[in-house]
């Protein structure tokens, strides 16, 4: 498959939120409960928060000819916030790209590693990347309990 990448803009909103919870619900879904993936989910809804993702971080997104399929986003210059595959594109190479991208980018903005606080479903990826685990941790979110990883890499 053929993708560009390129910066986001207020405009992908409706796409980046939509992917959001779908991938949430059906691929995250695999390894957190019913309860955890409708909660996180619901951080769809939360749009002044992703306009002010998309305007303050280093926010990119995948886009094939025809529809946006994955996104990612860097807070503070070097800690992966988010990155998140379509549902329908999975094990296609695009978290590798968008990835790719942003560790370019931490190295020009001269960070010596970047991070991240990953999911159970993500863990897989990150290792096949060469991320170090530096801790498993419980994270709470809207009264319910997370399980993922701080992961690193130096670069
Ligand atoms: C994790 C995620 C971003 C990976 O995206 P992707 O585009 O499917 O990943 P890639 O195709 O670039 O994968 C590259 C390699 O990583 C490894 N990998 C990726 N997903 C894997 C999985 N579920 N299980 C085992 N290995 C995996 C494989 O080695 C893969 O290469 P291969 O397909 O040739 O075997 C995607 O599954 C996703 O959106 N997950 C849900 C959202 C999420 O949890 N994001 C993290 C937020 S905290």
């Amino acid at each position: 498959m053929d993708i560009s990448i390129r910066q986001a803009t207020a405009e992908d909103l409706p796409e980046i939120t939509s992917l959001f919870r779908n991938t949430i619900t059906h691929i995250n879904s695999k390894h957190y409960n019913e309860k955890q993936i409708t909660v996180w989910a619901s951080g769809a809804d939360e749009t002044d928060l992703w306009l002010e993702r998309i305007s303050e971080f280093y926010f990119i997104v995948a886009e094939n000819e025809t529809e946006i399929v994955g996104f990612a986003y860097l807070k503070k210059g070097y800690y992966l916030d988010g990155l998140f595959v379509h549902k329908d594109y999975q094990r296609q190479g695009v978290a590798s790209s968008l990835l790719r991208t942003m560790e370019s980018q931490v190295m020009v903005e001269e960070f010596p590693e970047i991070r991240s606080d990953v999911s159970k479903t993500a863990l897989p990826f990150f290792e096949n990347k060469y991320y170090d685990i530096i801790k498993k941790q419980k994270k709470s979110f809207k009264g319910l309990v997370f399980e993922n990883y701080i992961v690193k890499k130096t670069l």
